[in-house]
């Protein structure tokens, strides 16, 4: 089982390389990000998240309706204007939600784990929101980083406890 990261982990403020090889092994991984996702019931999980400094992350906001999405050196090539608020959480800060503004709809372009280009067009709601979480991931980025100092001080002394799970 592979083993999260939490935060005040150094690789979760790294910027991930690329993926360059798509071989069996990358296969094997992106399916364990996908039991490993589902085992702890996220929306997405970022491969920083487990350790991984590589631009790769899984996304199911289906609740399993539908096949995950395997995003692998994703690229937003599109955003609206237009802004919406709305509640996120990460696997990395359990028990931390907060309301988030980001662009309310916008264009995905990623590879699969066959190293095939697709995009994914117009994303609204709860996908366009994990996939821009997801993508700050892979930037070093995470989302108490789009509040104001003030609303992060106050979740310092979480943080600090979040912070002693790293092994
Ligand atoms: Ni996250």
């Amino acid at each position: 089982m592979l083993e999260l990261r939490y935060y005040g982990d150094p690789v979760l403020r790294k910027k991930a390389a690329p993926v360059e090889k798509f071989d069996d092994d990358l296969k094997e991984f992106v399916a364990q990000m996908i039991e490993a996702m589902g085992a702890e019931d996220g929306v997405g999980l970022a491969a920083p998240q487990i350790g991984v400094s590589l631009r790769l992350a899984v996304i199911d906001a289906s609740g399993g309706e539908s096949a995950p999405y395997v995003l692998i050196n994703p690229e937003i090539v599109y955003s609206t204007a237009e802004s919406e608020d709305y509640e996120e959480g990460c696997l990395s800060m359990p028990g931390i939600s907060l309301k988030i503004n980001r662009p309310a709809q916008l264009s995905v372009k990623a590879q699969n784990e066959n190293g095939e280009f697709y995009t994914i067009e117009n994303a609204a709601g709860l996908l366009s929101r994990a996939l821009q979480h997801e993508i700050d991931h892979l930037n070093g980025i995470l989302f108490i980083d789009h509040v104001s100092s003030v609303q992060r001080a106050l979740l310092k002394g979480k943080l600090k406890k979040i912070s002693e799970k790293n092994a």
